[in-house]
């Protein structure tokens, strides 16, 4: 089966709800443990449900992703970028199931119930342990500050593509629409060719010459 050109409008869905989520959560998370007013308990209690969701959300991005083959990278691009851009995209599909996970491991960890609203709340994943609570959020921590990273590189490489390259990469996760038409095979004519080297020449589609005009007979003299 041929790549298609853009991704499917599923997984183009999931990529920006996650996308708006994930950055949500990352600020939120800082506010969180940075505040020392009220807003502490109201911004955790987002955090937590939201959390959950993304968890959910990734599970099925990953079904997505395995069933709709997603479009190829340009051919023209070096072979270590197309190698950096694919271990890029399953670090951050990595961190977005990790994330949750040892936000909740952590949670269960301290003792503390999931609450995911006032009445439901998640099993805990793990017994209860002072130690195994201080290390996964410190685990939880440094994978907040590792995916934002990644995310900034992963901007960074979508705008590259969309500013300085100009390829196709870019639509194929927006607006698949905008993306290049394959330009036609350049035309020269059989008089254009026999004036240029052989070698330019190749690859084109080359016509054969009109005819010369002809000059119209002259009409019969009265
Ligand atoms: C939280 C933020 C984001 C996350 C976690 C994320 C994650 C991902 C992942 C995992 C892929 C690979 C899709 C696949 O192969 O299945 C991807 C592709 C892509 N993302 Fe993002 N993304 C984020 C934000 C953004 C932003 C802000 C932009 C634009 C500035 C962007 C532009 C793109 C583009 C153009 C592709 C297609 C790359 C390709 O063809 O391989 N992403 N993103
Ligand atoms: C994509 C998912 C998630 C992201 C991006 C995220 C991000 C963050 C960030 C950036 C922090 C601040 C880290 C720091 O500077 O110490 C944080 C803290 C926290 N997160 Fe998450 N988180 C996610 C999921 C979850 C989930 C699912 C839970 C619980 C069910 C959770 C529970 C917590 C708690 C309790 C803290 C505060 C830890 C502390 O007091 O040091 N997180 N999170």
């Amino acid at each position: 089966m041929n790549a298609p050109h853009a991704f499917h409008p599923l997984a183009r869905l999931l990529h920006w709800t996650m996308a708006v989520l994930i950055l949500a959560m990352l600020f939120i998370g800082v506010g969180m443990v940075t505040t020392v007013s009220g807003k502490h308990q109201w911004l955790l209690a987002i955090h937590r449900p939201l959390g959950a969701t993304l968890f959910v959300l990734v599970l099925l991005r990953l079904c997505v992703r395995l069933r709709f083959k997603p479009p190829a990278l340009p051919a023209d691009m070096p072979a270590l970028m197309q190698f950096v851009a694919h271990a890029s995209h399953w670090v951050l599909y990595g961190l977005m199931l990790a994330m949750p996970l040892v936000g909740w491991a952590m949670l269960s960890a301290g003792g503390y119930p999931v609450m995911l609203g006032s009445a439901w709340h998640l099993p805990p994943l793990l017994p209860a342990n002072g130690e195994v609570f201080a290390w996964l959020r410190l685990t939880h921590r440094y994978l907040a500050y590792l995916l934002f990273l990644t995310i900034l590189g992963h901007m960074g490489a979508a705008l590259y593509h969309a500013l300085i390259r100009r390829d196709d990469v870019f639509p194929s996760m927006t607006f698949p629409s905008l993306a290049h038409a394959p330009s036609p095979e350049p035309v020269i004519t059989a008089d254009d060719a026999s004036s240029i080297p052989a070698n330019e020449a190749e690859g084109h589609i080359v016509e054969p010459a009109a005819p010369a005009p002809t000059r119209p007979p002259a009409a019969p003299e009265e």
